[in-house]
C-alpha cells in the first residue's frame, strides 16, 4: 500500500521518479486517470495551499473529493482522531490525505487503516509533498541537484519543510545550511550568517516565524527581524546572477520577506505553488497503484 508518511522512507531514485512523474502531470498527462476513485481531505490544522492543491490535484485526476470540516463534525461530540479516520475507511474511499499538528501522529494509524494515507504535514516533524514541490522547482530551474548550496533561513526549529528539506536534500548532493535568530537555529545543521549566504547561495528558502508551536513571544519585534534577517531588496541585489528566492508560504510581508521581494524576477514563490499541484497528483497516482 502506497502510503507517504516521510521522504526519508523512499529511495533517491523514488523521489526522482516521482519528480518525473508530476512533470508529466504539468505536461497536461494523467487528466481523469483516476476516475472513480474517493479520496477524503482530512486537515485538522489549517491550510491554503495544501489542501485545496491536493483538492485541484484530485479534481485534475479525475477524483470525487471530500473535504472534511473538523469543526462541523463528530470530533465535536469527542470522537477521536482515529475513530474518524476509521470512519472514513469504513465508507470505502481509496485513500485519505492528513495534516495533524501533533508530530507522527500517522503513527496510531500504521497497520489499522488499510487504505493509502498521505501526509500533509506533521506537527514540525514532516512536510514530504511540499519538500517534493520545493525540489520540482530547483530541478527547473538548475537541471540538477548536486553540489547546490541553500540557505534556509528564519524558524528552523519549529519547521517540518526545513526538516524534510534537508534530509532530502543533503542525500541528493545538495549543501545545506541554516540562518537566522540564534532561538531557532537547530544545532544540528550547519549555520551560515545571513548576509553571507546572500552572496553565496544558488538557493535562498525564507520560513515564516511559526508563532503558533511557540510557548514564548519571539524576542526580536517584527522590524528588528526585518533589519537582521529580512530579504530586503538591497540583500536581493547582492545575490549570485543565477540564484533563486524560494518560500513555502504562506509569508509576512515586511517580515521575513519584504513586499516588493514577493514577485521580483529571482522569486520562485508562485512557481512553487503551482508546482504543488503536480506533485500532489504523482504522489495521489503512486496511492492508487494497485488498487
Ligand atoms: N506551505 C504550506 O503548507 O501552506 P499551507 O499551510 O497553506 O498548506
Amino acid at each position: 500500500m502506497n502510503s507517504l508518511f516521510q521522504l526519508s522512507s523512499l529511495s533517491v531514485d523514488e523521489i526522482q521518479h516521482l519528480l518525473d512523474v508530476a512533470e508529466q502531470c504539468r505536461q497536461g498527462r494523467f487528466i481523469d486517470s483516476e476516475k472513480g476513485k474517493i479520496v477524503a481531505n482530512l486537515f485538522f490544522e489549517p491550510s491554503t495551499r495544501t489542501q485545496y492543491s491536493f483538492n485541484t490535484a484530485e479534481e485534475k485526476l479525475g477524483m470525487k473529493v471530500i473535504n472534511f470540516n473538523a469543526q462541523a463534525s463528530s470530533m465535536q461530540k469527542g470522537e477521536t482522531f482515529y475513530d474518524t479516520v476509521k470512519t472514513f475507511e469504513s465508507f470505502g474511499i481509496d485513500a485519505v490525505v492528513i495534516r495533524n499538528r501533533q508530530d507522527e501522529y500517522y503513527k496510531q494509524l500504521q497497520g489499522r487503516i488499510n487504505i493509502p494515507i498521505l501526509n500533509a504535514g506533521d506537527g514540525k516533524k514532516d512536510h514530504p509533498t511540499q519538500s517534493l514541490l520545493d525540489l520540482m522547482t530547483i530541478r527547473q530551474e538548475f537541471g540538477h541537484f548536486d553540489g547546490l548550496k541553500i540557505a534556509i533561513v528564519g524558524d528552523v526549529k519549529y519547521s517540518r519543510v526545513a526538516h524534510t528539506n534537508i534530509e532530502v536534500m543533503q542525500r541528493l548532493g545538495m549543501q545545506c545550511f541554516i540562518s537566522g535568530p540564534e532561538e531557532y537555529r537547530d544545532p544540528q545543521y550547519d549555520y551560515i550568517d545571513f548576509d553571507q549566504a546572500v552572496k553565496d547561495m544558488d538557493v535562498i528558502m525564507l520560513l515564516r516565524v511559526q508563532h503558533e508551536r511557540h510557548e514564548q513571544a519571539m524576542s526580536l519585534t517584527q522590524e528588528e527581524y526585518h533589519a537582521r534577517y529580512g530579504l530586503t531588496l538591497e540583500r536581493v541585489k547582492a545575490m549570485k546572477d543565477t540564484a533563486i528566492i524560494m518560500h513555502p508560504a504562506p509569508f509576512n510581508r515586511g517580515v521575513e520577506i519584504a513586499d516588493e521581494v514577493v514577485e521580483c524576477r529571482k522569486s520562485r514563490i508562485f512557481k512553487q505553488i503551482n508546482n504543488g499541484v503536480f506533485v500532489r497528483m504523482a504522489v495521489l497516482k503512486r496511492a492508487m497503484e494497485g488498487r
